[in-house]
């Protein structure tokens, strides 16, 4: 029962959560009110995920509210089943992605599997850049770090030319949720906009909902929602999106802005600087003396567990606070009053990169999170490359791929 003792030691600490999912370790909305018994399946009386046309789709209709003209449908199975299932049913009917910069390892895997011509633009890019009919445009927004842009002005412009556009919003399920949150995609006509509802609402880790505006594409979606996701999907998943949905259409956001004010105003006067973000929800933290890692390592010391850590700063997902919430607010405050911080150089443990140099990369190499690739499947690894890779691995970011990499290419030297 090791992992059983490592989250209840966590929760024995007392530790603080600012990451996601948002539900902050049931501190935030009312998952207690769910109970294990309800973990059904498709009885008499209960529905099919994959065909819905009873409480499921009732449940899904409600969801559809949010934005009008749209269609909704929950996935047990988060965001990334969202893309596999789009990107699939689009590369039936269209030729050419363009993947703007920044977007998840699942975009790539899902053109990978339907073997789709695509090419990656940057964000500013965009305004001149030719597109087609017919073109997929496959954008992430709000980002990770909760950053936003001119998506109205986006979109329109991919539509003039007779292009769609999918927005990868795993981020932005909050969107909406209260004046001086950022708006969705949605309000700016999206074509297919997928949300994590578990990463900024209070929900159980994979419930996610895929909106589509035509009809149509929602079939062809539904087809291959079925081919990717499991046919058991988790009624406690689907009990947590119909409790984090109520949680959106109730919250009163008025605590919310007061504690996050409080919040900033503890961490300046440890001279921590806090980077406002476009999301209210995010906030990036930077210390002027020691490095994001060490920083990092402060807030773990309190048991205060950041959302991932990278050049860019520290990254918080604040909790949507709310009137009742269970989060420990006053113990976070009193913690950070008594950080220590500490900035010793961290070390590599021995590992080496050197080898990849010049090389094909044989797997994608990427660090996660945020799950962005930073080297993909049959790219040369370049000197550039293996300086970031170093300087993450010194600093502690999890790479995906790189163990693969260098096995492969140590085996084939050995040979
Ligand atoms: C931008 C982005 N898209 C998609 C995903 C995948 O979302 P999910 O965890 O719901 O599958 C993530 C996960 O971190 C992400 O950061």
């Amino acid at each position: 029962m090791e992992l059983y003792r490592k989250i209840t030691g966590m929760l024995d600490d007392e530790s603080i959560s600012m990451h996601v999912p948002g539900h902050k370790n049931n501190t935030i909305g009312a998952l207690s009110d769910i109970d294990w018994r309800y973990d059904m399946t498709e009885i008499e009386g209960l529905d099919d995920l994959h065909e819905p046309s009873g409480v499921l789709q009732r449940l899904n209709d409600r969801l559809s509210m949010k934005y009008k003209g749209y269609t909704a449908q929950m996935m047990v199975n988060g965001t990334t089943n969202g893309i596999l299932a789009t990107v699939y049913a689009l590369s039936k009917l269209h030729e050419r992605f363009i993947i703007i910069e920044g977007a998840h390892k699942s975009v790539y895997h899902a053109l990978d599997l339907a073997a789709a011509y695509h090419k990656s633009i940057t964000l500013g890019e965009c305004a001149s850049f030719p597109f087609e009919k017919g073109d997929v445009v496959v954008v992430t927004y709000p980002t990770y770090m909760g950053e936003c842009f001119d998506i109205e002005n986006m979109i329109a412009l991919v539509h003039s030319k007779g292009g769609l556009v999918v927005t990868d919003e795993a981020h932005g399920a909050h969107c909406d949720i209260a004046h001086g949150f950022p708006r969705s995609s949605m309000s700016y006509q999206s074509d297919v906009t997928i949300q994590s509802y578990h990463k900024m609402l209070p929900a159980l880790t994979m419930a996610s909902v895929v909106f589509t505006r035509d009809e149509m594409l929602h079939s062809s979606i539904m087809k291959y929602i079925d081919y990717f996701e499991t046919s058991s999907p988790s009624y406690l998943v689907m009990l947590s999106i119909e409790q984090a949905h109520a949680f959106y259409v109730d919250y009163h956001p008025a605590g919310f802005f007061e504690k996050r004010k409080v919040l900033i105003e503890a961490l300046r006067r440890r001279n921590i600087e806090v980077q406002i973000q476009d999301d209210p929800a995010k906030l990036l933290l930077l210390h002027p003396d020691i490095t994001s890692l060490s920083l990092a390592d402060a807030f773990i010391a309190q048991n205060i567990f950041p959302e991932m850590w990278s050049d860019e700063g520290v990254l918080f997902c604040l909790p949507l606070f709310h009137d009742g919430d269970r989060y420990p607010f006053h113990s976070l405050l009193e913690r950070i009053g008594v950080m220590d911080f500490n900035g010793s150089i961290p070390s590599l443990g021995g590992f080496s990169v050197d080898l990849l140099e010049s090389r094909i990369c044989i797997q994608s190499i990427i660090p996660y999170p945020p799950g962005v690739p930073l080297v993909h499947e049959g790219e040369v690894i370049t000197s550039e490359h293996l300086k970031s890779i170093t300087h993450y691995l010194r600093n502690r970011v999890r790479i995906e791929g790189i163990k693969s990499n260098i096995q492969h290419y140590k085996n084939e030297d050995d040979q």
